[in-house]
């Protein structure tokens, strides 16, 4: 028998704690987009249209109604809270500010040119933040069924399983994952390169590019990865990036900062997610100047 939402969410959602409602409404959303992904993959179905001139930057119908579904029912089920979602501010051609008011912070597919491909590695990501900081996320990956999750102060979970990053300190032991993002200029592109340059002379056991910003950064929370940096040049992400992811990094004993090694916050241009503050410092220093 398929296992209900609050026993997919577990241990997190119990009743009484902090976001328990919004918790579950999240996870009950992220595995319904997530299964919507599977079919479509499955059927190789599903329209694809590009946000930019040069065919780079998808969006699919998936996209769309996993969007419509998520955006839909949270304004349904928490009327006083705003939804910021990444094709509708695509659309818009612009980001809302955040506020101070409960805001959800909404990816629909994270890795959209993964999925376009038939590339399993994409993910549903669906972050809360309050107060202008990222509270609660919840992101799916539908291929392996994984099901990442954590609430500020109540830690981060993969399948029920609590995460704690793999607390790698030096490059020298570090798996980091990096960002191409979809800058093509001349000079953007030199950055990134010379980045990924020097933190390959700096010793760096591995380097990875995965294609999701959000899966990147869930997996430095579950010690699939020591690392993740973005936003060299302009291939840093956006709010919905970050919103969800974070706060299971952080959850997981990862530090999280920007690439200069300061203050991160979702709006900001760059981050920088590490699985110790010794390593977060190290990594900064070699591709924070670049
Ligand atoms: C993108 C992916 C990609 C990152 C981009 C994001 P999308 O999200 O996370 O890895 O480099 O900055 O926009 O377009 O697949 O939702």
């Amino acid at each position: 028998m398929a296992a209900t939402v609050a026993e997919r969410a577990a241990p997190l959602g119990q009743p009484g704690e902090p976001y328990a409602e919004e918790l579950l409404v999240a996870v009950e959303l992220a595995l319904a987009c997530g299964e919507a992904m599977r079919q479509c993959l499955e059927s190789k179905g599903g329209g694809v249209s590009w946000k930019d001139a040069g065919g780079i930057d998808p969006v699919t119908e998936t996209d769309e109604a996993n969007e419509r579904r998520v955006v839909e029912t949270l304004k349904d089920r928490f009327p006083s809270h705003l939804v910021i979602g990444e094709e509708a501010a695509a659309q818009a051609g612009c980001i809302p500010q955040l506020t101070g008011a409960p805001t959800w912070v909404v990816d629909p597919i994270d890795g959209t040119t993964n999925f376009v491909h038939g590339l399993r590695l994409s993910c549903v990501s669906i972050g809360l933040c309050c107060g202008g900081e990222p509270v609660l996320g919840v992101v799916y990956e539908p291929y392996a069924d994984e099901l990442f999750a954590a609430v500020r102060g109540q830690g981060a979970f993969l399948n029920g399983r609590r995460l704690a990053a793999d607390g790698a300190r030096r490059l020298g032991e570090a798996m980091v994952l990096f960002e191409l993002g979809y800058e093509r200029s001349e000079e953007g592109v030199a950055l990134i390169l010379g980045a990924l340059q020097k933190l390959l002379l700096a010793g760096v056991r591995a380097t990875r590019h995965v294609g999701s910003a959000v899966l990147s950064i869930a997996w430095v929370a579950c010690g699939r990865a020591s690392a993740y940096y973005t936003g060299v040049s302009k291939e840093g992400g956006k709010p919905w990036d970050y919103a969800a992811a974070v706060v299971i990094a952080a959850e997981a004993g990862a530090h999280v900062c920007s690439l200069d090694g300061g203050r991160f916050t979702i709006e900001g241009k760059s981050c920088l997610c590490a699985a110790s503050e010794d390593l977060a410092t190290e990594l900064a220093a070699v591709v924070g100047s670049s």
